[in-house]
């Protein structure tokens, strides 16, 4: 994780030490690095120098409206999958010609309202999506702008849930229909065909995959062209793989971009990207309590006042994140193999399985890294837990950029009905 260090033997996220924002948020809470942002963005904007390529942040990573102002106002787009992440955007001060709008199942009122507030490009996953679209946009007499999701059948080589590429996905048009899409979106009176997308999975640390889609796309796109379709831009979506641990390199963005500039930059095409992972994944972690330890016959449970519903991916997708104390260990101190669970009734509440930690009691800090993408964005209130406030982090101040939520306005949200009076 980046910008994370011991400093008086408590452990700082730049220069503020995370068990003063305990003292003032409570825990557990998320914290962002506002310098790891912005170093990984303008790192990534940097190695596509050379290629127009423009980058499309993926809000669904973390959708914080601080998050979305720093990466506006440093010039990212946007890549959003609703039109909740589409208002975000906006209200986070970007413009609805830099915001592109993807996903396999957008419902007319949404492309309604993306259409009257202005759009980039919808990236288009179906016949019956492209229909749909064109017949609001006859109603509002608009011109809806598109590229086409193609599906290139390539394996991600990532979790099987987050792989996207493959025919068996619901994503994308299947290549082998791409041109007849083509043709009913030619037809389409308030269509307006520009490009092609392709986005084959999350956490891909391997090239291979990559090479192999773009391979296609390109081979795609100059048999599109000579058939006389105007094929200006390719977006070529997200999924670049972060270091989980010490042992995972990340994926080598220099080769990333020799790839694209091998295979695509001779098309004259205008090109996307939608990175979300590698923008905020490391940039921040989940700080918690432990509540107890409990030692059974066969194992130690260190116990937390973080759970999954706060962070889900170790449940859904036996994701790793580092576990670290926030009180550094003295060089000496012993250490022992635990479980790291959450409260919550489910087995599946478990952070790490036979971990190797530095004995901790009651109220301690651990931090869980790396949880800057996907973490908070994937909270629920599950068990009644108030969903987990954020905190951002600059130098040497930090802001809470989301509220806990009390009990009680959770339980204000429900409405019991008058019948049963
Ligand atoms: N573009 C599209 C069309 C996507 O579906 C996604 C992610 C991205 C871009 C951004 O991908 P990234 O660069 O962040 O890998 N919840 C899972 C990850 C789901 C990713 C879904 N789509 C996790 O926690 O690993």
């Amino acid at each position: 994780m980046e910008n994370i260090s011991y400093k008086d033997s408590i452990l700082h996220l730049e220069n503020v030490s995370l068990k003063e924002i305990a003292n003032y948020v409570g825990t557990p809470f998320y914290v962002y690095s506002s310098e790891s942002i912005r170093e990984n963005y303008l790192t990534f904007n940097k190695a596509l120098e050379g290629t127009s390529g423009r980058v499309f942040y993926a809000v669904k990573a973390n959708s914080n409206l601080a998050i979305l102002k720093l990466l506006g106002d440093l010039g990212a787009g946007m890549d959003v999958v609703s039109i909740g992440e589409y208002f975000r955007a906006r209200a986070a001060g970007v413009a609805g010609e830099k915001i592109v709008f993807s996903g396999v199942g957008k419902r007319r009122e949404e492309m309604k309202a993306a259409l009257q507030g202005g759009i980039k490009q919808f990236n288009v996953e179906s016949e019956s999506e492209l229909f749909a679209l064109n017949s609001v946009s006859m109603d509002i007499g608009k011109i809806a702008p598109i590229s086409v999701r193609v599906n290139p059948d390539v394996d991600a080589k990532t979790h099987k849930k987050i792989s996207t590429g493959l025919s068996e996905n619901k994503f994308g048009v299947p290549l082998t229909a791409i041109q007849g899409f083509c043709k009913k979106a030619a037809d389409c009176s308030h269509i307006e065909l520009m490009g092609l997308d392709v986005h084959i999975g999350s956490q891909l640390t391997e090239l291979e995959p990559y090479g192999k889609a773009f391979k296609k796309i390109a081979e795609l796109t100059k048999c599109l062209k000579a058939d006389g379709y105007n094929i200006r831009s390719l977006d070529l979506g997200g999924g670049l793989g972060i270091p989980y641990n010490l042992h995972t390199p990340a994926i080598d963005i220099e080769k990333y971009v020799d790839l694209v500039k091998n295979h695509l930059l001779g098309l004259e095409c205008e090109l996307e990207f939608e990175p979300g992972r590698l923008i905020v994944g490391n940039a921040g972690l989940l700080v918690c309590s432990t509540i107890y330890f409990k030692e059974t016959e066969t194992r130690n449970f260190l116990i937390l006042d973080g759970a999954m519903n706060d962070l889900i991916r170790p449940a859904l997708y036996d994701a790793h994140h580092e576990i670290i104390p926030v009180k550094e260990p003295l060089p000496d101190s012993s250490s022992v193999m635990v479980d790291v669970v959450g409260p919550v009734c489910e087995t599946g509440d478990t952070f790490a399985r036979s971990r190797k930690l530095p004995l901790m009691g009651e109220d301690e800090l651990v931090a869980i890294l790396s949880a800057g993408a996907y973490g908070s964005v994937m909270s629920s209130e599950y068990n009644t837990r108030p969903l987990v406030p954020e905190v951002f982090v600059k130098a040497n101040q930090f802001s809470v950029i989301r509220k806990r939520p009390s009990i009680q306005e959770i339980l204000q949200k429900d409405i019991i009905p008058t019948w049963l009076n």
